[in-house]
């Protein structure tokens, strides 16, 4: 576990070291002003143990293995799904997605996915692989600390364990098999995780070699049904962290494909979708079960107060009111389906709970 210090004497923080390191970055602030340098600024406490507490977390229940093995990958979504750390440090809105490729982007000035805890700890934390190293800076530009974690992505496993196809787009899912590091960034006075990026371009060596996978042309599909007639991607339907035998995933896909149908008559995937067709710059998923399930009280409430869809200039279009009720009576009962499965998960006991199945997977196959 390491954190970057600016000097020895940030080093071991004791109250008299921290009161002296305040003082001397005062100073450094005075000088700052003259020379234009950056002012050092010790890391509170607070935030120091935030980064710590995750940081070990990911190491231990997510820590390198070979980017292919589903069960780490799985045992890790159950870690960051369950009450983790990471977890307590969420907002009710994540802000998620790659570094900019423009040098000094700010995050204003980067697009990113919006993503509700479950999504967001189900779904793309666990894609990472870490070995608790991690650095902590303050980024006056953000006014947030920047949590830097060594890490490396699981590149190799089957294309439904992905939240949808990343490789829809090259550049995308380039990034994402070279990662190797994650960014948190922290706000200040409340230790929560505002925005989360990946990045390629972390200034420590990768975690491990990759072997880069090259996936079938990606057809424009965010849900299918595989050979066995699965509905893919499984992470989607919450495969590999509700059990198995949770009665009521059946009825969440069919009660999804449902509302998807609806939000298709009403534009609703004309926006709304991985490619992001209308450059949203915060965008929201609606593309599979678990990213509506994610956004199923916001996407109820902003039909219900006629803010969705909008036309291409985002002004709100109201739908004609026999749209507008069948939506909504569909996206009541997805959610009544998805309260479900949640209740059953955490009522039925953990005696009658058998592992999730692995999916066997070669990429090498499909090269
Ligand atoms: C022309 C593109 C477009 C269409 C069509 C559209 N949206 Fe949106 N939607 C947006 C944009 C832009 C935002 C704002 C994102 C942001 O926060 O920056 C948004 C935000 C949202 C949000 C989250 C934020 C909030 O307001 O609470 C939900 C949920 C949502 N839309 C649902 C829907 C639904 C349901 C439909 C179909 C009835 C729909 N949208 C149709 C572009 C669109």
């Amino acid at each position: 576990m390491e954190k970057k210090s600016r000097g020895p004497m940030f080093d071991r923080p004791s109250p008299r070291r921290a009161r002296f390191a305040t003082a001397a970055a005062i100073g450094l602030l005075a000088l700052a002003g003259m020379a234009n340098a950056q002012p050092t600024s010790p890391i509170p406490p607070a935030i120091e143990q935030a980064a710590r507490e995750i940081a070990t977390e990911l190491g231990r229940h997510c820590p390198v293995a070979p980017a292919g093995d589903t069960a780490a990958y799985n045992a890790c979504r159950r870690a960051l799904f369950g009450p983790s750390a990471l977890r307590s440090h969420l907002p009710d809105f994540l802000l998620w997605g790659r570094q900019s490729k423009a040098a000094g982007a700010t995050l204003r000035q980067t697009n990113l996915t919006q993503f509700a805890p479950d999504v967001w700890t189900n779904m793309y934390a666990p894609l990472f692989m870490f070995n608790g190293r991690h650095t902590v800076e303050w980024v006056p530009e953000e006014r947030m600390f920047r949590v830097q974690l060594e890490a490396a992505f699981r590149n190799r496993l089957a294309p439904g364990q992905f939240p949808y196809p990343f490789w829809h787009e090259e550049s995308k899912w380039a990034m994402y098999e070279n990662a190797n590091s994650l960014m948190l960034w922290m706000a200040p006075n409340t230790a929560k995780i505002r925005a989360a990026q990946f990045t390629d371009r972390a200034p420590n060596a990768m975690l491990q070699p990759v072997e880069p996978v090259r996936h079938a042309k990606h057809e424009g599909q965010w849900l299918w049904t595989d050979e066995k007639g699965k509905t893919q991607p499984a992470v989607t339907l919450f495969d590999g962290v509700y059990r198995p035998e949770n009665p009521h995933i059946k009825a969440m896909d069919r009660q999804y494909r449902d509302l998807a149908l609806q939000m298709r008559e009403s534009q609703c995937t004309q926006c709304h979708v991985p490619n992001n067709p209308d450059k949203m710059s915060r965008l929201v998923l609606l593309s599979t079960p678990a990213h509506a399930a994610g956004e199923i009280d916001r996407l109820i409430k902003s039909v219900r107060e006629d803010r969705m869809p909008v036309d291409e200039f985002r002004l709100a279009t109201p739908l004609a009111a026999d749209k507008r009720e069948w939506l909504l009576q569909r996206a009541e009962a997805f959610r009544a389906v998805v309260q479900a499965a949640q209740d059953w998960e955490k009522n039925a006991s953990p005696a009658s709970a058998s592992a999730p199945p692995q999916t066997a997977f070669q990429p090498t196959q499909q090269r």
